[in-house]
């Protein structure tokens, strides 16, 4: 099931989901571009036990590792730089040997880490780029038909930076036990909706990402979340009293949205409408009586 959460906060909601998933597993998957950073800034603070946990990567550019255009050079700065005490074993791709290389050696060390068995990886991070492509994987491009390699190259990348590029396929990403996109502004706006509220379709590579597991959560902030599909307009009056067992944070969009991706949101004195003004507090304990009333 995808689970779509809209937050004021999301790279701190994606800190923390790391954290957790790198102290309950052992194999975590790291992505590039810039919306990433300041939740791994966030995550080198968090308590997590780095020793026998291993970061890999979605994908990299095929640029040397000091490059500002590395993947890993930006984890370094962001991340693995903070650490004072253990550090995880980092499995980066070479990109500085090229596409296909740089594949290769990566799709090595995969096996050499997780045998001829597809790569069990405990939580897979993915960014969203506005064309809606995710890790290297771009619009309409042959890597997407990929269903034997767990790596490949990129020759020609849809979007810059505009240098080759090493990615996992989808057969590597899908084997994933949790999958976790991170993506921000409105200017991905389009891209989510096409990903995430539309078919699964190779023009949107996004939209062909679903682990076997199931288990598929979206972390968006408002604006990335604006196209993506609203109750406008359903007849439906649902009613439910509860005592709620913590203080809850509300905001407007935030109620309806995940009231229904998500049963942990059912949280509103009464709701009819947009009339929800700003965000409030309800504190534990109090008797709330959540409603909806709307059309679709
Ligand atoms: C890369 C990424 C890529 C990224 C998107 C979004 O190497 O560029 O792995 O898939 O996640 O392009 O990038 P931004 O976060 O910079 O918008």
């Amino acid at each position: 099931m995808t689970k779509t959460l809209v937050l004021e906060d999301p790279a701190g909601a994606a800190a923390e989901r790391l954290a957790v998933a790198l102290n309950e597993g052992s194999h975590v998957v790291l992505t590039g571009g810039s919306t990433p950073r300041a939740a791994y800034e966030r995550l080198a603070s968090m308590e997590v036990e780095w020793e026998n946990r291993t970061l890999w990567f979605g994908d990299e550019r095929c640029v040397p590792p000091d490059d500002e255009r590395s993947n890993f050079g930006m984890v370094c700065k962001a991340l693995l730089d903070r650490l004072t005490g253990a550090t995880p074993a980092v499995r980066r791709m070479p990109g500085e040997l090229g596409p296909w290389k740089g594949a290769d050696a990566y799709e090595n060390d995969l096996h050499a880490a997780f045998g001829d068995e597809p790569p069990q990886f405990d939580l897979l991070l993915l960014g969203l780029g506005p064309d809606a492509h995710c890790a290297s994987l771009f619009p309409n491009q042959p890597a997407l038909d990929e269903r034997e390699r767990l790596v490949v190259g990129v020759e020609r990348p849809g979007l810059a930076p505009e240098v080759p590029r090493v990615t996992l396929t989808l057969p590597a990403i899908n084997a994933a036990t949790e999958i976790m996109f991170l993506v921000t502004g409105a200017d991905k706006a389009a891209a989510v909706a096409r990903a995430f509220a539309g078919k699964a379709d190779p023009s949107a590579p996004a939209s062909l990402v679903a682990p076997a597991s199931g288990a598929l959560t979206v972390l968006l902030d408002p604006p990335g979340s604006n196209w993506m599909p609203r109750v406008t307009q359903f007849d439906l009056s649902l009613s439910r009293t509860f005592r709620t067992r913590q203080s809850i944070v509300l905001t407007p969009q935030l109620d309806i949205f995940n009231a229904l991706n998500s049963n942990t949101a059912l949280t509103q004195v009464t709701t009819y409408g947009p009339a929800l003004g700003n965000p409030s507090t309800i504190l534990t304990g109090r008797l709330v009586r959540f409603q909806i009333k709307a059309q679709f």
